[in-house]
């Protein structure tokens, strides 16, 4: 039988250096296929890794993912253990592999709150992985930008920094994501148009692009998609555009 043809990509330019992925549609990816939505989750999970490739492949430098945000805890508690064991079990699977691909491993969100297995497995991850630079992986788990900016206000305080010395950069440092850039394109799948609670301060200025499409089936194809429109945005942050002489 004939092979697939590996589909081709013309260079985008500019790449988004940070991307931010809403990972959202498992429940109704699975409900489509009458199957339990651990199993939307499951896919969910299944899919990472092919499109962590793909951010390598288009010149991504940096990838977080909404895994697991604070509001999730809502959810029936079948599912809430459902998520956290698959995080244990990606953890324990996939790890070495991450490392071996010089995947960089981070994570936004509270510790607190998660089982302290699964809190040492994080650990381990981060530690293992901290000096790798191809793509940076950030999990945001456990994860809401309020929480998030309360945590820093609340750091903030504690360390007594001169309310005068608090500049935008200073207060940026305090947030989870610490040194990372802000995201410059957001993505959400599953079709809806809200960033619930997803790196709020962050995303002041990124750019923003939603598809239909469901998590699990979130190809290379359709990433490549997202980039290339990114790619053709203009922006401005708030500035007028460039006047060309006519
Ligand atoms: C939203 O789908 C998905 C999430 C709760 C977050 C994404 C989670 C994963 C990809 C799996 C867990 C990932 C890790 C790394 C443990 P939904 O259930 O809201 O879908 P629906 O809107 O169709 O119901």
């Amino acid at each position: 039988m004939a092979k697939k043809q590996e589909a081709t990509y013309p260079p985008i330019s500019p790449v988004p250096y940070h991307v931010g992925i809403i990972m959202d549609g498992n429940g109704r990816w699975a409900k489509r296929r009458g199957l339990p939505r651990q199993m939307g989750h499951r896919a969910g999970v299944n899919n990472i890794q092919p499109v962590l490739e793909g951010c390598v492949e288009f010149g991504v430098k940096v990838l977080t993912i909404y895994a697991f945000s604070t509001e999730n805890w809502h959810r029936p508690p079948e599912e809430v253990s459902g998520l956290m064991q698959l995080l244990g079990y990606t953890i324990r699977r996939r790890l070495s592999e991450l490392h071996k691909n010089g995947v960089q491993i981070r994570h936004s969100g509270r510790l607190e709150g998660i089982n302290p297995e699964l809190q040492e497995q994080i650990r381990h991850a981060l530690e293992v992985t901290k000096n790798n630079d191809r793509i940076i992986l950030n999990v945001a788990f456990n994860y809401g930008g309020r929480s998030e900016i309360l945590d820093a206000v609340r750091q903030i305080i504690r360390d007594g920094i001169d309310p005068d010395e608090l500049t935008e950069e200073v207060f940026s440092r305090y947030l989870y994501t610490g040194d990372l850039p802000d995201p410059d394109l957001i993505i959400r799948t599953g079709g809806e148009y809200r960033l619930s609670n997803f790196l709020i301060w962050q995303a002041a200025y990124s750019e923003y692009y939603t598809t239909p499409t469901y998590w699990p089936d979130f190809d290379k194809d359709e990433l490549y998609k997202a980039l290339a429109e990114y790619a053709a945005r203009e922006r401005r942050f708030g500035r007028v555009p460039d006047a060309t002489p006519a």
